[in-house]
């Protein structure tokens, strides 16, 4: 388990590199020999039992930040605490031994509130909607993943919000959004963001009207990480980067592991290269 300051990241330094190697599609015995490595240094690199210069060599040739990884690994990582949002709540769920995220977002005023994503137990949030006497009106998802809807027709049913999905990623019992689709409940705003990679039609929600810019992520990105390229690794970076180029106080609230910033994430993220990604697109063209 990969931690600091108490926070659990999603992945360990080895998964990155392994998501680094699966989106690029290079076997190991290319890997070892463009890295002048022999076939069982390589596998000690991917198990985490190296030396800091060979896991350099590889993570640069992966187009890896390697500076934070190494960071990650010797425990440098400098990572704070963040804030608590007022009228944001974060749920963690279990599902099948993963952690997933959800949340919920609300107009104090009126007491209205939008949820984001379901996780795999909507138990919490539907404990707080009762607690905090708010009603929900929107349930907004940012992809199809069965982690992510697992409670969808519950919380349908016992709150009577609708549900939007992503156009492309139509699951039964949702209206379909659009990217620069925006939503308005009275004090908050939320405007959907193209984000494919993860899945084929993945959005990102971006709130405004809370204390401060939050971009609900869902598998885009991770603290330190990102969620497996199963479309395309090119699109995942390319999706990264553009979460990236908000504002550097924008909370990013990612469907696993903590919650993060944009200012953090470009400090710490392994997979933001923006040099890198420049090199791909050309390689692509
Ligand atoms: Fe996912």
């Amino acid at each position: 388990m990969f931690s600091f300051n108490n926070l659990i990241f999603e992945d360990e330094p080895v998964d990155i590199l392994r998501k680094a190697i699966n989106g690029l599609g290079i076997e190991t015995e290319e890997l070892a020999s463009k890295c002048g490595l022999k076939r069982n240094e390589l596998e000690k690199v991917l198990q985490g039992k190296t030396d800091l210069k060979n896991l350099e060599t590889v993570a640069k040739f992966l187009g890896l930040r390697t500076e934070q990884l190494k960071k990650m690994i010797t425990g440098q990582l400098e990572v704070p605490n963040l804030p608590h949002l007022k009228n944001f709540w974060i749920f963690t769920s279990d599902f099948g031994g993963m952690k997933v995220n959800s949340y919920l977002a609300v107009d104090q005023e009126r007491r209205k509130g939008i949820a984001f994503d379901t996780g795999a137990d909507a138990t919490s949030l539907l404990e707080t909607l009762i607690d905090e006497n708010i009603h929900l009106e929107y349930l907004l998802l940012t992809h199809g993943h069965g982690d992510h809807i697992y409670e969808m027709d519950r919380i349908i049913e016992k709150t009577g919000c609708i549900a939007y999905a992503p156009r492309g990623e139509m699951i039964k019992g949702t209206r379909p959004i659009e990217p620069n689709q925006k939503l308005t409940l009275s004090g908050l705003e939320v405007r959907v963001h193209s984000v494919p990679g993860h899945s084929a039609a993945h959005v990102a929600y971006e709130i405004s009207g809370l204390e401060a810019p939050v971009l609900i992520v869902g598998d885009a990105l991770f603290a330190a990480s990102m969620g497996k390229a199963n479309i395309s690794y090119l699109l995942s970076l390319e999706s990264l980067h553009y979460l990236l180029s908000f504002s550097d106080n924008t909370f990013l609230a990612p469907g696993h592991g903590p919650m993060t910033t944009v200012a953090l994430e470009k400090k710490i993220n392994p997979f933001y290269n923006p040099s890198w990604l420049e090199y791909l697109r050309n390689k692509q063209r």
